[in-house]
């Protein structure tokens, strides 16, 4: 593998967590675009929504993740809502990246983040109504970016970072009969499949 590894998934798949674990494990660098914009911004992402607005939000996102996904050997852990920009999806492709989608189920989410009080898109409404809508609207933009999908629901963060590393060293991501938590888009045992 020439470039470095993307995670991309909904809020509270693990990209950060599952990130700095794989990070350790490869010896690479762990970057996190959220926290990158608000070491730039000098403050949170949440308090840029409610001054700004999303799009100025994601204007910065785009100019943040085309420049960490040209860094190589960096593990580069992306926002949720990455993958809504082409210029994003096309960005975290290229450079010879490979691009990991961390699924987890909407029930999961809801559990992980009901009590959030930092994602701005989870603060005025249910947050179970609200992730479901956002899942319904990138669970494709994932998959269409990825190029290999780990189902995060039945395994630990520290199993999902050492099978990853794994896969990754021995180039052969999601090629391992052994890696079942590991599935290639559209593949039969993809576990969206059955969902
Ligand atoms: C967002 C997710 C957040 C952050 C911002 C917008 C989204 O990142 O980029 O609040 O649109 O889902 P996490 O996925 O790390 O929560």
């Amino acid at each position: 593998m020439t470039g470095s590894v993307a995670l991309v998934g909904m809020p509270g798949s693990g990209k950060s967590t599952v990130g700095r674990q794989l990070a350790r494990l490869l010896g690479w660098q762990l970057l996190d675009s959220d926290a990158e914009i608000e070491r730039e911004l000098g403050h949170s992402i949440r308090s840029h929504f409610e001054q700004y607005g999303e799009e100025s939000f994601r204007a910065l996102e785009e100019a943040m993740i085309a420049r960490l996904a040209a860094r190589p050997g960096v593990v580069l852990a992306t926002g949720g809502g990455a993958v809504l920009r082409e210029a994003n999806r096309v960005a975290l492709r290229a450079h010879g990246n490979t691009v990991v989608y961390l699924r987890a189920g909407v029930e999961d989410l809801v559990r992980r983040l009901r009590h959030d009080t930092q994602r701005p898109l989870l603060q005025d409404v249910d947050p179970a109504i609200r992730l479901r809508q956002l899942f319904t609207q990138r669970d494709p933009l994932y998959r269409a970016v990825a190029d290999h999908v780990v189902d995060t629901g039945r395994s630990s963060v520290s199993a999902i970072a050492h099978l990853l590393a794994m896969q990754l060293e021995l180039g052969d991501l999601g090629g391992n009969a052994a890696a079942s938590a590991i599935h290639k888009p559209g593949s039969s045992d993809d576990p969206a499949d059955s969902a």
